[in-house]
């Protein structure tokens, strides 16, 4: 097996829309060059070992991508004759079950269900052709993923390093309910500018999952310590390497505090005990307080702080009026007892400033998956709010 050594590979991480800046600024500290934040990700170079680091260290990419082709396409046959010249042989084994996955913008082809097998078909007819054998596909639980981003004239191949997604961390045991995705929590926290030694608290925590990623950024626990990736199943894999690296992450994890600064709470016991769960799974709980309390009459755990959360927006009509109700007696119970924080309020419901009765600072636009949202920010004083 051929191990590439050169020093400029090319990445792409897509994250959470809304995010590229922020995580252009954690791939700049992780050492990676090239920088380019763009719609829906960043582009960006550095040796494969880089790859391991973003994998292990990033809180805010979806996935990192390592650029293996691509160039110029009109029609099909450009796209398999691109996908042929890629020496996947030298990449990953034969014996790999492979995924192909074909995003687009703007594409001229007709089908993308025709784009992916076309892709799929040349990958193993190059390996037939080499050696005689080809992968096979599965796309439930595959070794490898290959991805094909489609512009208008551009066709760029990938593959995975990440293998799962990477907003799972591999704490997470409950999936009953939709909680956040763990990178777009990151997120909030990196827009807010949080950061440990100040105050946290998520009073309408669900799950927990934002209070968790504070957490985890509190006792400086890499994200990926808890998982495995796809770049394990390619050739160039160095094992002795990545223990090495992972090591030095564990090693640099922070013992928990003996009072916690990290505060979370919601109405309901149960979602109190998944986070208690989720939070022990993720092997952070010493840094968290969970309480059972409602938002609107707890009080605020320190004189001063940042409170994040993703407050419900209901579906259904009676929950949409009964929480339309709820706003703007929680702006007056801020303002009666949160004078010093700053509440970061994550909502797709447009209408939620009108009913809560406070000025918001700052309106940043984030995508949750496809629906759009927007993180409001709200310094609180007491009394009235200025402006
Ligand atoms: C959209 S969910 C939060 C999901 C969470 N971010 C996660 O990732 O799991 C909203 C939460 O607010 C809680 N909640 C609603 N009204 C509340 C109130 N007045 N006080 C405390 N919690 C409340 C609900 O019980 C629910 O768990």
């Amino acid at each position: 097996m051929n191990v590439r050594t050169t020093g400029a590979e090319r990445f792409f991480a897509p994250c959470p829309r809304g995010l590229e800046s922020a995580l252009a600024a954690e791939l700049t500290a992780l050492d990676a060059a090239d920088v380019k934040p763009t719609d829906g990700g960043v582009a960006f170079a550095g040796p494969l070992t880089l790859a391991y680091a973003a994998n292990l260290e990033s809180r805010l990419a979806s996935r990192v991508l390592w650029r293996v082709g691509g160039g110029g396409y009109r029609d099909e046959r450009d796209l398999n004759a691109l996908a042929r010249s890629v020496p996947w042989g030298s990449h990953f084994h034969a014996d790999r079950k492979i995924r192909v996955d074909v995003a687009a913008t703007r594409s001229p082809l007709k089908s993308l269900e025709f784009a992916t097998l076309t892709v799929k078909d040349a990958v193993c007819d190059r390996f037939r052709d080499e050696q005689g054998r080809r992968p096979s596909v599965d796309k439930r639980l595959p070794d490898v993923r290959i991805h094909a981003y489609l512009t208008d004239r551009e066709a760029t191949l990938y593959l995975d390093t990440s293998g799962e997604p990477l907003f799972k961390r591999g704490w997470r045991r409950d999936t009953e309910e939709a909680p956040l995705r763990e990178n777009l929590a990151a997120g909030l926290i990196a827009l807010a500018g949080w950061r440990p030694g100040t105050a946290f608290l998520d009073p309408m925590c669900g799950s927990g999952t934002i209070a968790i990623e504070a957490a985890m950024i509190a006792a400086d626990r890499a994200p990926g310590l808890a998982r495995s990736f796809g770049f394990q199943k390619l050739a160039w894999f160095d094992g002795p390497a990545w223990q090495r690296l992972k090591q030095k992450a564990r090693d640099r994890v922070r013992p928990p505090p003996a009072e916690p600064s990290i505060h979370a709470s919601d109405r309901h016991a149960a979602a109190v005990a998944k986070t208690r769960a989720n939070a022990a799974a993720a092997q952070v709980e010493g840094f968290l307080r969970v309480e059972q309390a409602d938002a609107l009459s707890r009080p605020a755990p320190a004189a001063s702080g940042v409170l994040i959360a993703n407050p419900p927006y209901g579906v259904r009509l009676e929950d949409r009026e009964r929480i339309a109700a709820m706003y703007p007696a929680w702006g007056d119970a801020l303002k009666a007892r949160y004078a010093g924080w700053t509440a970061w309020l994550f909502s797709g419901d447009p209408d939620l400033p009108k009913k809560f009765g406070l000025m918001a600072e700052r309106r940043i636009p984030l995508w949750n998956g496809a629906i759009e949202c927007r993180l409001y920010a709200y310094r609180i004083v007491s009394g009235r709010l200025p402006g």
